[in-house]
């Protein structure tokens, strides 16, 4: 009879953040073990107690965490916009750069003229920087190409990457990012060009993701997204509440969306209406700290109404080049308030679930992708506190 295992981490100290845990919980086994058969996580409990296996791996006492999740990037782009870091540095908006014909159209020419395959490889430095710190799992965007041909490229590219390494890419159709300057003054044509133009790319979207800003589009243009989305069974995510309030949030949790994200200027109603419909509040600390925002989304409203907090990096060229999801940890704590607890749900659990992936990824549980992040550390709390130090000793996925 061959061992039930085809490998068992053992000896290790693990935090499940299995669902049951309760928001503030890790749930934490000393002295534990992990197995895996066929890619799946077969065993997750005491390691006196851990099945047989072809191969065992003595993790000396360091800590496992499920593989940690980036749940919103837009890793895939051309060009970067560091002369646009100096103009800002030098006193102009975001939002003037964007109206000068800058901000995200200054990326969508950059993304039009780069060929798919050097898309991807101006984006596997970016994904080998996260996979270093032990991601396992990323989320990807398009919206830089703006027109069919292009988003379709960004789409193919971002698919591309979970084939170039070992690691699972969820992708984002995000269309409605900005105007387009060939649409300057039909935002609601490109919408209906948006709208039609779903059917064909469903089949490389796992996701519709939206940009609901002055700068961006209003609610009634992202909500006839949205039902066109339902219609294909896609589901939905909004960039909200970043700039200003147009209550995108809102409109997000009426049609069920995984996420809102951003929140910055999330009010009272629009937290309500996300833990109504079990919305995700995405946070993204690098785009508060690179833009030098002073208005913290509403994290304990956020926590006393019960709402799923997910962090993520948000790394893109305009707003947060960042490309570390343990240094997004740290600014969570340290600009929005989130417990050590809360930053690690919001990388594992809590990503998974703005993904909708809660069954398969996120947290240590058998039947569930064996994902992990292995750390040497003596306590998870070192992987929020540290700024700019990386303790991985090892990243499993699907159980290699
Ligand atoms: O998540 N807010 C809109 N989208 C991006 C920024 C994109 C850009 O400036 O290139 C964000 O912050
Ligand atoms: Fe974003």
């Amino acid at each position: 009879m061959p061992p039930p295992c085809d490998r068992v981490w053992t000896h290790a100290r693990i935090a499940t953040f299995c669902e049951d845990a309760g928001r503030e919980g890790m749930d934490v086994i000393e002295g534990g073990a992990v197995g895996v058969r066929g890619g799946a996580i077969c065993y997750v409990g005491s390691a006196r107690h851990a099945p047989d296996a072809v191969e065992v791996i003595d993790c000396a006492g360091r800590w496992i965490t499920p593989g940690l999740i980036d749940c919103h990037t837009h890793l895939v782009h051309g060009g970067d916009r560091a002369a646009e870091f100096g103009m800002r540095l030098s006193g102009a908006s975001y939002e003037e750069i964007a109206r000068a014909g800058g901000g995200i159209v200054s990326t969508m020419r950059a993304t039009r003229a780069a060929s798919e395959d050097e898309l991807v490889a101006s984006a596997l430095p970016r994904l080998d920087a996260l996979m270093a710190e032990g991601v396992t799992t990323v989320e990807v965007k398009s919206g830089y190409g703006l027109d069919f041909q292009n988003e379709m490229k960004m789409l193919r590219a971002a698919r591309r990457l979970g084939e170039a390494r070992s690691v699972s890419v969820a992708t984002t159709f995000l269309g409605a990012h900005a105007l387009p300057p060939e649409w300057a003054r039909d935002a609601d044509g490109y919408m209906d060009g948006l709208i039609a133009m779903l059917p064909q790319v469903a089949p490389l979207a796992d996701a519709v993701d939206g940009f609901c800003e002055g700068i961006g589009f209003s609610p009634a243009q992202i909500g006839r997204l949205f039902d066109a989305a339902k219609r294909l069974g896609l589901p939905v995510k909004l960039h909200a509440e970043q700039l200003s309030n147009l209550h995108g949030a809102e409109l997000a949790a009426r049609h069920g969306a995984l996420s809102a994200d951003h929140l910055e200027h999330l009010d009272e109603a629009g937290v309500a209406a996300m833990a109504s419909a079990g919305t995700v509040a995405v946070l993204l600390p690098g785009a508060f700290y690179f833009m030098r925002d002073t208005q913290v989304p509403p994290v304990d409203a956020l926590r006393r109404a019960g709402v799923p907090m997910a962090l993520a990096t948000d790394c893109n060229p305009g707003t947060s080049p960042l490309t570390s999801l343990l240094l997004a940890m740290n600014m969570g704590a340290t600009l929005f308030r989130l417990t050590v607890e809360e930053c690690l749900a919001g990388v594992t659990r809590e990503a998974a679930r703005a993904l909708g992936l809660i069954d398969r990824v996120g947290t240590l549980a058998v039947g569930k992708s064996c994902d992990l992040a292995i750390w040497d550390i003596e306590q998870p709390a070192e992987l929020v506190y540290r700024m700019g130090y990386n303790p991985l000793h090892a990243r499993v996925w699907r159980g290699k």
